[in-house]
């Protein structure tokens, strides 16, 4: 039986401009490209797991406007089921207003109808908690919302993975109860790391990741790849880490493989294209292995 997923969290429409160098406050610069592609932490980490091969929901709110159609028939395209997204009337789909430069990326959300992922609409989909291995959720949502979820998912064990990005402030009982948090290099300067009970993953970007694990701190390197645009790789990150964890890896073990699906996420323009297949992983972790044998 394959790995069931939930996540829950925002789904967003990504406007994208690249331009040679940021622009600083006052200033106009002329880009040289601008996409609409779809996106969101909560819907880019729903994809990245369903290509791996794992059996995803999605709970979360678009709104009744083109980029929620839109949204919505990008994920039932991806194989996630989405009878738990509920379309808004009146209200915008969550946006996201991206600059891209040099591969780095600065982003600016307007949540709209992802505001509407309150605790009373969790407490309907209790049910699809409780039948799940994993329950992967970000803080683009209320953050009432991510603590129902955590309460829910303890009453039933469900595991579940809390990727605090965009950081804000975390109630100590989130923190205290989480199996496993995953904060980039920014996002855990501002955590009280101490109150974390679970397991803690730190992504550094070109810098590989760093486990705060139970056996002790291990660091994994990451893969030297060409990049296009790192914008999901964190998200792709969070999807590969919550498939490897279902199939029972451990947590070194399942961070090893996430690594690898971020490299490769990165070759590719925009958050969702690049996100590689169970099948891309599999082929680039025996290509490294392979060269790193001939090195010997
Ligand atoms: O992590 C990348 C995502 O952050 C983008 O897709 C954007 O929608 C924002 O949510």
């Amino acid at each position: 039986m394959s790995s069931r997923i939930v996540v829950v969290g925002s789904i967003n429409m990504d406007l994208v401009t690249v331009v040679d160098t940021f622009p600083i406050p006052g200033e106009t610069r002329i880009g040289s490209d601008f996409k609409t592609v779809t996106g969101g932490k909560g819907a880019n980490q729903a994809v990245a797991a369903a290509r791996l091969g794992a059996e995803v929901t999605m709970i979360g709110c678009v709104g009744d406007d083109a980029f929620g159609i839109q949204s919505l028939q990008v994920l039932e395209r991806e194989g996630i089921v989405t009878d738990h997204v509920k379309q808004i009337k009146g209200v915008e789909t969550g946006i996201a207003a991206i600059t891209v430069s040099g591969g780095e990326n600065q982003i600016v959300v307007v949540p709209g109808a992802n505001s509407y992922v309150t605790p009373e609409y969790i407490k309907e989909k209790e049910q699809v908690i409780k039948d799940s291995d994993i329950v992967l959720i970000q803080l683009e949502i209320p953050i009432a919302t991510v603590e129902a979820v955590a309460l829910i998912a303890n009453r039933y064990q469900t595991k579940i993975i809390v990727n605090p990005a965009p950081i804000q402030a975390l109630p100590a009982f989130l923190l205290e109860t989480v199996d496993y948090i995953t904060p980039n290099e920014h996002e855990v300067k501002q955590l009280d790391v101490p109150l974390c009970k679970g397991e803690m993953v730190i992504t550094k970007g070109e810098e590989g990741v760093s486990i705060k694990a139970k056996e002790g701190n291990i660091a994994i390197p990451a893969h030297r790849v060409q990049v296009v645009d790192t914008t999901g790789a964190g998200d792709t990150f969070n999807g590969a880490l919550a498939v490897a964890l279902c199939e029972g890896k451990s947590i070194v073990e399942a961070s090893q493989f996430a690594v690898a699906a971020s490299a490769l996420s990165v070759l590719k323009f925009g958050a969702q294209a690049g996100m590689p297949t169970l099948q891309e992983v599999e082929e680039f972790i025996n290509d490294k292995a392979e060269k790193g044998k001939g090195r010997q």
